[in-house]
């Protein structure tokens, strides 16, 4: 049986969020990804990535500091420029001849106000967002959320529309939503992804004029995933009798074996004010800690690709899912 965890090695070869650009400034800070740490940190302005291991004596350089144009390591203070080469050594003196000590650097992109990082040649694009370019919508970002369970659980827990009526009882979830109809899932031409487009029920806790009797409380909504591997999928949400639309984009960043940083931005048009911007972020959170619930709780924290679990007809995107990671995972050993 192959399973995919947030420590599989094949992970090293993909595109990973690792934070929001203007989350990082000139204090280093420790970020985990694939199980191994980097520091972020800017230098001259510009975010750089390295390992956070200093070539020295393996010091966290992530507890060290900006000095000048350098980063500087905190236990015998040598300093490392912004291509990662040392270029200070304090007990050597000014113009001593320097180790020629590097520091690994990562593939590293921002995309979607986003840091990207790819530990070795990524072979995977990013998702595009069509959504992103629209200036009639708003983005509202929600915090990064650090969760106790694997990327690819929380990214299947996002596609999976069978666990609403139950998950989901609390919040938008109706019982005229159980039986879950006949749909396609097409894959994308390069192999890496594919769209859902499936229509269903809600109750719509969110639209103002149920309250007053208005609109009724169960409203069709259609939603259409996008996924991309290995931890991406946008939700687009529209609500035909409100108009509204939401697209709900959430990335993964597998950390440790047990836990995953989840990046989530809405992108929609029914964001005006920054009451209504808090109340969408709430309500959202209160989706997503439901969610949590469940999948925080799983056997383990791993997602078996081929065998070991029941699928029935109404699971096809999520095996789809499995199928195109476990692509991912059986890319390399041809080579
Ligand atoms: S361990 Fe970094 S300077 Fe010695
Ligand atoms: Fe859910």
């Amino acid at each position: 049986m192959t399973s995919i965890s947030n420590l599989s090695p094949e992970l090293k070869s993909v595109w990973h969020p690792i934070g929001r650009v203007d989350s990082f400034g000139e204090t280093p800070t420790r970020i985990e990804l694939v199980g191994e740490a980097y520091v972020v940190v800017r230098l001259d302005g510009e975010i750089k990535v390295f390992a956070d291991i200093c070539p020295h004596r393996y010091a966290r350089l992530s507890d060290g500091q900006v000095v000048g144009s350098n980063i500087q390591c905190p236990y015998h203070g040598w300093q490392y420029d912004a291509n990662g080469r040392c270029a200070h050594v304090p007990a050597l003196g000014i113009e001593a001849t320097l180790p020629p000590a590097q520091l690994t650097i990562p593939f590293v992109q921002e995309k979607y106000d986003l840091v990207w990082v790819s530990p070795l040649e990524p072979i995977i694009d990013i998702l595009q967002i069509p959504e992103w370019e629209d200036e009639s919508l708003t983005r509202v970002w929600m915090p990064p959320i650090d969760i106790n369970a694997g990327a690819a659980q929380s990214i299947d827990n996002f596609l999976d529309f069978a666990h609403f009526p139950f998950v989901h009882a609390g919040t938008f979830g109706s019982e005229k939503d159980l039986l879950v109809n006949e749909y396609s899932t097409e894959r994308t031409p390069d192999g890496w992804g594919f769209v859902v487009e499936y229509p269903h029920v809600i109750e719509n806790h969110e639209d103002p004029l149920v309250k007053t009797g208005a609109h009724p409380l169960i409203q069709d909504r259609l939603m259409r995933y996008d996924f991309r591997a290995p931890f991406t999928a946008n939700l687009r949400l529209e609500l035909p009798l409100t108009g509204m639309v939401n697209a709900i984009v959430m990335w993964c960043q597998p950390m440790t074996l047990d836990t995953t940083r989840v990046h989530i931005v809405m992108i929609r048009n029914d964001c005006h004010t920054p009451a209504d911007i808090q109340a969408a972020i709430d309500y959202e959170m209160k989706i997503f800690t439901e969610d949590l619930q469940v999948i925080e709780f799983l056997a383990d924290k791993t997602v078996p690709l081929d065998r070991g679990q029941s699928h029935v007809r109404s699971d096809r995107h999520t095996v789809e899912f499995r199928r195109i990671l476990l692509k991912l995972l059986t890319s390399f050993s041809a080579s």
